[in-house]
């Protein structure tokens, strides 16, 4: 059993991380044949990336794919640790798996994801969902094959690393689609967000080597994929501990030269964010002009408590930088009512959303988890969860006053979307703006895939309608 432990996850350690190849063990090849699996995902893109890698590793050694649990012979959560609701989700699927399993006791159930990193989460899961088979890691997600083959009936093994491991090439990947990928660029984060369990889940920042990244890039295009995200908690840290004077804006210009069609990248951190960062996105066309730039609140006071290492002024100047550029879309994550938020606090969030205007926000409740220096700060919080509640209310209500304000922006222009697949209504598809706004129009299902003109016809706050341009 390796047990995940908090102290040491937030230790940085200055060893140099090693890049090293997946391998896959002669024994473990087979041991999937004629049985299925299903995976429930959690969480951010990070993770839904890596499903596409447990995906991959679970059909290299035979299994198939199971659209319904309940008939599926291994069950993975890859679960998410950013808020106490993610937590919570994971823990009612814990509890429908233990009637599934008295009902089919050969089912083998494993966890992995940012909550198999968590002391507390691994802990409770001991003590109380014994019908747990396997806990595996975010740095070890190439253990599965052996956790699987080694899978004990009636203990739970935990094989959990709290420090970081190597950057791993090459784990097996099953894509969701061919026409738009993930590529991871940087794992990690060393920023330390008070409030933020990532650092201690996602371990040291570690970049990926140019050329895997670019090899990675012209693979995907050469298969006939039109957009890449890069990907990485704050891709802006990009290249800093390659020691190569060699940074995102150098990355982002090394892949638009690929000249794959659309290149995305989430998320950025702006005190990272360098003017020449600002200067290619601008410059090539295949770099898309959206940019995710999380502001988290709007006091100066709230930030540096956040440890966010920028003023709302800072934010301001670079967001002044960003939005030179013609059509760019930025959108933003905002927390309210992080401990000790005044009502003053509050003011200064709602300030920098009437300044910045933003295309859309991602708003939450601060939510505090276990060792985290914030969460110190929340023992000694009074501010009352109605309030808090009050609050996301009044900054919703602005927020979608300003998407909408932004998509009506649009109306009657036309803009390239990237077709996706088919909406929830009847004969409706839709795709992605370049500035990353969903786009719903009539057409049919051979356009998936493709990038073409529409014209926008409605706006709403969360999506737009358009019409097809013949
Ligand atoms: N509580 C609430 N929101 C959080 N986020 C990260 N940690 C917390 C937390 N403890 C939000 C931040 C981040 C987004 C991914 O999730 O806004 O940008
Ligand atoms: Fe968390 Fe993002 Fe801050 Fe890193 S930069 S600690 S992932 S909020």
């Amino acid at each position: 059993m390796n047990l995940p432990n908090l102290d040491k996850a937030r230790k940085r350690s200055n060893e140099k991380v090693q890049i090293v190849n997946y391998n896959l063990d002669d024994l473990y090849k087979n041991i999937g044949q004629n049985l299925t699996y299903f995976i429930k995902t959690y969480g951010c893109q990070m993770n839904e990336h890596d499903t596409e890698n447990i995906e991959g590793l679970l059909e290299s050694i035979g299994f198939t794919k199971n659209n319904e649990m309940e008939k599926a012979d291994v069950i993975i959560l890859n679960t998410c640790s950013i808020r106490e609701n993610a937590h919570n989700k994971a823990f009612g699927m814990l509890g429908r798996l233990k009637h599934l399993k008295e009902e089919r006791p050969n089912i083998i159930v494993g966890l992995c994801g940012c909550m198999a990193q968590e002391e507390v989460v691994v802990n409770e899961i001991l003590k109380k969902y014994q019908h747990v088979n396997f806990i595996f890691g975010t740095h070890n997600l190439y253990d599965l094959p052996r956790l699987i083959y080694e899978n004990t009936k009636n203990k739970t093994n935990v094989c959990v690393y709290s420090i970081e491991g190597n950057v791993v090439e090459n784990i097996p990947v099953k894509r969701s689609n061919n026409f738009k990928a993930y590529v991871n660029i940087i794992y990690g984060c060393d920023k330390f967000c008070t409030y933020c369990i990532v650092p201690y889940t996602r371990g040291k920042q570690r970049s990926r080597k140019i050329e895997d990244i670019l090899d990675e890039v012209n693979e995907l295009k050469k298969n006939g994929c039109v957009e890449v995200t890069l990907l990485g908690q704050n891709v802006n840290a990009y290249g800093k501990d390659l020691n190569l004077d060699y940074d995102l804006a150098d990355l982002l210009e090394s892949v638009a030269k690929t000249n794959i069609p659309r290149i995305r990248f989430i998320t950025s951190h702006p005190w990272d964010f360098t003017d020449r960062m600002v200067e290619v996105i601008a410059k090539y066309p295949n770099i898309m002009k959206y940019v995710h730039l999380p502001i988290q609140s709007g006091s100066n006071r709230i930030l540096k408590l956040m440890g966010r290492r920028y003023t709302k002024e800072d934010y301001k100047k670079l967001f002044n930088k960003l939005k030179k550029i013609p059509d760019i879309a930025i959108t933003t994550d905002i927390i309210v009512g992080f401990p000790g938020e005044s009502n003053d606090d509050f003011l200064d969030t709602l300030d920098i959303v009437n300044y910045c205007k933003y295309d859309g926000a991602y708003t939450f409740i601060y939510s505090p988890r276990i060792g985290t220096p914030a969460a110190k700060l929340y023992e000694k919080d009074t501010l009352d969860e109605k309030e808090k509640e009050q609050r996301l209310y009044q900054l919703n209500e602005l927020i979608n006053n300003y998407s909408l304000a932004s998509n009506q922006r649009m109306l009657n222009k036309v803009y390239k979307i990237l077709v996706e697949g088919e909406s929830n209504k009847e004969g409706m598809m839709f795709g992605y703006t370049e500035s990353n706004k969903l786009v719903n129009f009539k057409g049919n299902r051979d356009l998936i895939g493709k990038i073409i003109d529409v014209k926008i016809i409605d706006a709403k706050s969360f999506s737009l309608d358009g019409e097809l341009v013949e």
